[in-house]
């Protein structure tokens, strides 16, 4: 085929919250193959803000996305085998436990925005603020132990974390219990998950995570990139469940079965920390936010894990091979994005398709004073708070649908104008460009809402499959193909050189800062509510 540049590919499997993607990228990062496949999603108790995966449905979608991209690759007339290794990048936190005997799921995956473990933050918080935790050789307590669980993990208690989700199966789940008991549980976040059963299972499956992953479970020391002791203790784990922390690039093992059997694994990380990597943000005030189901923005620290007085999160972005320096990253995470778009389309039945959501907010010049809180999972960054819930207010009789398209739309604004003030406040940096990736960014009216609302130019690049791209990148780069070394960005300067499109604001500060204003109370009024 005349298209294609070079007969050697790397592949990335990208795991997210509603759907599993395989790419075959060539050396410039054009996509030469790829399969997609949605997943069912799981919500047993809606009320509660459950939300599962059947972790054996995602192993499924894995390899027929892997298979069928594959099958492409070969229509086009190329082997399978000039894909040289491939990377995975996953939804991160997403708890999954699974038997060391037989290799099957002992529960449904709980997932990232799962909100069911209100009760075992605050019982956690407790504990810590009257027990204390032992830090740099004292216990401390009260804020003085909420302080040493940030340093050590970069992150508060939340629902969204891992090890909370995995304390909720252990005093829910009777087999996972059992499991945990008789040394026979083991643990993994998705990626963790894939690797065992791609590289053979129970047939010498290997049980891995690597840092940018294990650094949203709070069980790992994010300065010593090992699983904690005192954290394990804290939680109430064994060690035997957990899998080995590697790096984010080098070769794990190799696929047991399909398409591409004998493939090397070599690299592997967080989708959002993919994403900062495929936008080629590795240099220390380089950012980017992603708009998937939630939005991520994540702002390049370098070898410094800086700590958060602002309510962000301190997180590993990658580690380039075994022994080589994290570099980390600070993350404003926002737990609700595209979900809110999905919520009007299937939920409320506004619209037929998450791209009319621009069009629909676009029949009206503003919300006449409607504000939609979108917290289906609590508050996530800044704010952080279990007790927060979905809120619309300001409703009128001239309220219409479009009225609340927009809202939506404006609402994923104020929360990233939230986390650009508390990173402006924690760096001394103010973005004066955004650079922004995701499904939700196709829109064009989504892209001038932030643009006004957030005060910052808003930079969309052409191509925006960053996180697959990310993952390929780790896996090229470990074992050096194409020359690709992510920590020398040279050598990636023929990676992705398609253009940007920028959408700059338009509003007056002074409308800027009334609408704020209107955010902030609405923020506060949605606040407590699970509590009512
Ligand atoms: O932390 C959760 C995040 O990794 C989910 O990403 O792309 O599925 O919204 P996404």
């Amino acid at each position: 085929p005349k298209n294609l540049r070079h007969g050697e590919f790397v592949g990335s499997l990208d795991c997210g919250t509603t759907s599993t993607r395989f790419m075959i990228f060539d050396r410039y990062a054009n996509i030469v193959a790829s399969h997609q496949i949605e997943f069912p999603q799981y919500y047993p108790e809606p009320r509660q803000d459950w939300h599962e995966h059947d972790s054996d449905q995602i192993i499924e979608s894995c390899d027929a996305c892997i298979d069928q991209a594959c099958a492409e690759l070969e229509k086009l007339g190329w082997t399978k085998e000039s894909v040289k290794a491939i990377g995975i990048t996953n939804q991160r936190e997403t708890a999954v436990v699974w038997s060391r005997k037989t290799g099957k799921p002992l529960a449904r995956a709980i997932v990232w925005d799962d909100a069911r473990t209100r009760d075992i933050v605050a019982h956690h918080e407790k504990k810590l603020r009257e027990e204390g935790i032992e830090h740099e050789g004292e216990v401390k307590k009260g804020d003085d132990a909420v302080a040493a669980l940030r340093k050590l993990t970069g992150l508060p208690l939340s629902t969204y974390f891992s090890a909370l989700k995995v304390r909720w199966m252990l005093d829910h789940r009777e087999e996972v219990r059992k499991a945990h008991d008789e040394d026979d549980l083991l643990f993994g976040t998705v990626e963790s998950w894939i690797v065992y059963r791609l590289t053979g299972g129970l047939k010498g499956g290997v049980h891995i995570t690597d840092v940018s992953n294990a650094s949203r479970t709070l069980l790992m020391n994010i300065n010593t990139l090992r699983f904690d002791p005192i954290l394990l203790k804290f939680f109430g784990f064994k060690e035997s469940i957990l899998p080995k922390v590697a790096s984010s690039s080098e070769v794990y093992g190799h696929i047991a079965h399909g398409a591409l059997k004998g493939t090397p694994i070599a690299g592997l990380a967080g989708d959002q920390q993919a994403a900062l990597i495929g936008n080629k943000c590795l240099n220390p005030g380089e950012a980017k936010c992603t708009y998937g189901t939630g939005a991520f923005l994540l702002f390049c620290t370098g070898h410094e894990a800086v700590s958060s007085q602002h309510g962000l999160l301190t997180t590993v972005a990658y580690q380039n091979g075994p022994g080589g320096k994290p570099v980390y990253c600070l993350e404003g995470a926002i737990g609700v994005a595209g979900s809110a778009v999905k919520w009007l389309r299937d939920s409320m039945c506004m619209v037929t398709s998450a791209s009319e959501v621009n069009t629909l907010a676009a029949k009206v010049p503003n919300t006449a004073g409607l504000y939609f809180v979108t917290a289906f999972s609590g508050l996530f960054a800044p704010y952080w708070d279990t007790t927060a819930t979905g809120m619309i207010i300001g409703m009128t009789s001239y309220t219409t649908p479009a009225h609340v398209a927009r809202a939506t739309l404006e609402a994923n604004a104020y929360m990233t104008r939230a986390v650009l003030d508390s990173m402006k406040s924690d760096t001394g940096i103010a973005l004066k460009e955004l650079k922004v990736d995701g499904g939700m960014t196709n829109g064009d009216m989504v892209m001038s809402i932030l643009a006004d609302l957030g005060g910052a130019d808003v930079v969309r690049p052409e191509m925006r499959e960053s996180t697959a791209l990310g993952s390929a990148l780790l896996a090229g780069s470990a074992i050096r193909l194409f020359g690709w070394d992510i920590s020398d960005p040279e050598t990636l300067r023929e990676v992705n050189t398609a253009g940007s499109q920028t959408f700059k604001p338009t509003m007056s500060q002074e409308e800027r800062d009334k609408k704020w204003r209107g955010w902030q109370r609405a923020v506060e009024r949605s606040r407590g509510w699970t509590e009512i």
